[in-house]
């Protein structure tokens, strides 16, 4: 079996074990920015990335899937934020912040960060970590809005 192979087997088991199957296709067919993370394997990788958070940052399924989410971070990214983020996961307790995120390409953007526990009926340990990315348009007063570098540099 190929080591994508193994990957995709452990992501399918992550959600059929716990959910019914067919949760996959309605989650694709969700709006929102948002991924899951699996913190029973190693790594804490993500398992699930929708459609327009993938389309958002500017990446392909693969190239986000089991991948560690600080590939998102950056220069700019606050590295108490980050600090607390990992504190918060550690502890399985939920957040929520301002936090700055790179797209591929290298822009960065503000987003409103907010992460919550997803618990399992059975023995109510934390399954999945869900997390949902709001940009953030910053506005000045008179002056529409104010995109990251112009602030940075003001
Ligand atoms: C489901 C989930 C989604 C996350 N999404 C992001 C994200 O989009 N951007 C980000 O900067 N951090 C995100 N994080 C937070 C990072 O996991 C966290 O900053 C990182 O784990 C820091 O710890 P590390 O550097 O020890 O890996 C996410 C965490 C979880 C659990």
């Amino acid at each position: 079996m190929s080591n994508m192979d193994s990957k995709l087997g452990l992501i399918q088991q992550s959600f059929n074990s716990r959910y019914f199957e067919w949760v996959w296709e309605p989650l694709d067919e969700l709006s929102d920015n948002f991924t899951i993370a699996n913190p029973s394997i190693s790594g804490h990788p993500i398992v699930f990335a929708s459609r327009n958070f993938l389309k958002m940052l500017g990446y392909s399924q693969e190239e986000v899937i089991f991948q560690n989410e600080n590939i998102f971070q950056g220069p700019k990214t606050n590295g108490r934020a980050v600090m607390e983020t990992r504190e918060a996961n550690r502890e399985e307790r939920g957040i929520q912040m301002n936090l700055v995120n790179y797209r591929k390409d290298g822009m960065p953007f503000w987003m409103l960060f907010h992460m919550s526990l997803v618990f399992g009926k059975e023995d109510w340990r934390v399954i999945h970590f869900v997390a949902v990315q709001v940009p953030i348009t910053r506005r000045k007063r008179g002056n529409g809005g104010v995109s990251l570098s112009e602030e940075a540099s003001s």
